[in-house]
């Protein structure tokens, strides 16, 4: 039996960050929801209470059993998770003074286990409103901000801790080795690999589906890829890949995809062109969710056809992450609020023909890279920037339609052409450019112009839960600027997003 650290969720968009950070260290996590009966919980060799949307102060609280905290084991609560146990430990909770979003430095008081081997000063990143303003009794506090008297509190003697911060986010320096002292607490030994995962994919898959058929939505990019990949290790010429060109694919994406993806697997691919299809549900709507929820229901409905064709196929493959999951509003325990519907979960139809194997559930983007060398994939599969499943229908706000695919299509190509003539690619995790729904007055040739402007958005991020924007040098804007507004003749102006996530997300829809 493998030692487990649970993850208690209270609908933080972070929750899984903080599971995954634990697997980094070594030791398996599991995200389970508040509810989880405590007899299972007993296998513990830690706890983490994450954070949560909830106001502890506005009595809107999600409460734990007051077992958990006879259990023995260390327990680590963060934001809310804190502010929860402080709660039920008889200190208090109140809105605090200021708000602290982003970037807020701590000073540390007092280290104890928790904080060892850090400095007095520690940049952190927290994002909350409440806060503990009276310690409950037995606790003490081990570091203060300017606004937030407990950052972080402890009560060594029964193993519990706190910290207002997000240790999980990689924005909080030195916050992998709080983590790391707190599993140090816990005494959890080692035990978590990719190579055990893969290991136990391919089992699973293999089990779960013995002779049925399967298919796989191939999209080309990353997830969708290794996900082919690894069932086919599992279960060979049972899977055919299907990929479905929606017309909302970048410039020469198909042929790339097609290429590609023979060049590295022996297995059964179906091209279809569905162009006109996407194009013509898509007509006169401009609301980013139905866009996405039109996208996902015809993506299914062109399966379950090209599956009917095949004959008997049970299963669908997806290449959902994590963060697909969690943006959509799929915590565990259903607590997290909905920030976009990505397609290839939220924008599912309640009824579909297929039972789903979806591998990655659990995984996040660099993991999956992983898992992709792993298994032997090129590296133009595996370091592959990511890109949304609806395509570039979620980089055109307002309606899509072929001459507006034109002008995003052309611009992206240029944005990507000199971001990577530059050797940005490597620099930054993600960048395209967006169309948005309005235009404005220029002057070209000596003529007034009433164009479109070209938004140009570039991120620096390790897990796209959180990014910043890519200083992408000055010249390299300009050339960009001048050839987007040179060779795409509806443009007359280039933007760059100077956003980070949040408040912005990655995508603009
Ligand atoms: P956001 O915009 O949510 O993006 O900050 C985070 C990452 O997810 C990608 N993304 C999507 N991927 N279906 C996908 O498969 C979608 O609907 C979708 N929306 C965003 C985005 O490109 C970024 O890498």
């Amino acid at each position: 039996m493998k030692d487990i650290i649970y993850v208690l969720d209270f609908g933080s968009q972070y929750s899984h960050l903080i599971t995954r950070r634990i697997r980094e260290l070594g030791i398996f996590a599991e995200l389970v929801p508040v509810n989880y009966p405590i007899n299972k919980l007993t296998q513990a060799k830690g706890i983490i209470l994450s954070g949560g949307p909830r106001d502890i102060s506005k009595k809107d609280t999600l409460l734990v059993g007051r077992g958990l905290f006879s259990l023995g084991v260390p327990i680590l609560g963060i934001c809310y998770g804190m502010q929860l146990m402080a709660h039920m430990f008889g200190g208090k909770v109140a809105l605090g003074k200021k708000r602290e979003y982003g970037p807020v430095e701590i000073k540390i008081l007092k280290r104890g286990h928790l904080l060892a081997g850090l400095k007095t000063k520690q940049q952190t990143w927290m994002s909350h409103r409440d806060q503990v303003v009276k310690l409950p009794r037995g606790f003490s506090v081990l570091a203060s901000s300017k606004n937030c008297r407990y950052s972080a509190i402890a009560n060594e003697k029964i193993g519990i801790y706190g910290l207002q911060f997000h240790p999980e986010v990689v924005h909080t320096v030195n916050g992998m080795k709080i983590l790391k002292n707190f599993v140090n607490l816990t005494q959890a030994k080692c035990s978590w690999s990719m190579r055990d995962f893969v290991d136990n994919a391919i089992k699973d898959i293999k089990q779960k589906v013995g002779q049925e058929k399967v298919v796989c939505a191939l999209s080309g990019g990353v997830d969708s890829s290794v996900a082919a990949t690894i069932v086919n290790k599992a279960i060979g010429r049972q899977l055919t890949c299907i990929y479905v060109d929606t017309g909302l694919m970048r410039q020469g994406e198909t042929e790339q995809v097609k290429k590609t993806f023979l060049s590295y697997q022996r297995a059964n691919l179906k091209v279809i062109n569905a162009k006109k299809q996407f194009l013509e549900e898509l007509k006169n709507v401009t609301d980013p969710e139905k866009k996405r929820k039109i996208i996902g229901n015809l993506f299914i409905r062109i399966f379950e056809k090209e599956a009917k064709k095949i004959g008997g196929v049970k299963w669908l493959v997806q290449g959902t992450l994590y963060t697909d999951a969690i943006t959509s509003g799929v915590s565990v325990g259903k607590t997290a609020a909905v920030i976009k519907s990505h397609h290839n979960v939220g924008g599912l139809p309640k009824k579909f023909g297929f039972k789903l194997i979806e591998p990655f559930r659990g995984l996040y983007k660099d993991e999956v890279r992983k898992v992709g060398r792993l298994l032997g994939l090129p590296k133009e599969v595996t370091e592959r920037q990511p890109f949304p499943g609806p395509g570039l229908a979620v980089r055109i706000i307002g309606e899509v339609t072929e001459e507006r695919l034109d002008i995003v299509r052309q611009a992206d190509w240029i944005a990507r052409e000199e971001i990577e003539k530059a050797s940005w690619a490597n620099k930054a995790q993600q960048y395209f450019t967006v169309l948005p729904s309005i235009r404005s007055v220029g002057v070209q040739g000596d003529s007034r112009t009433y164009g479109y402007p070209i938004i140009v958005r570039a991120v620096t991020t390790r897990d796209f839960m959180t990014a910043d924007w890519a200083r992408l040098p000055h010249n390299l804007l300009a050339t960009i600027s001048a050839r987007i507004t040179n060779e795409v003749k509806e443009v007359n102006r280039v933007i760059y997003d100077i956003t980070s996530k949040p408040p912005g997300t990655v995508e603009w829809e």
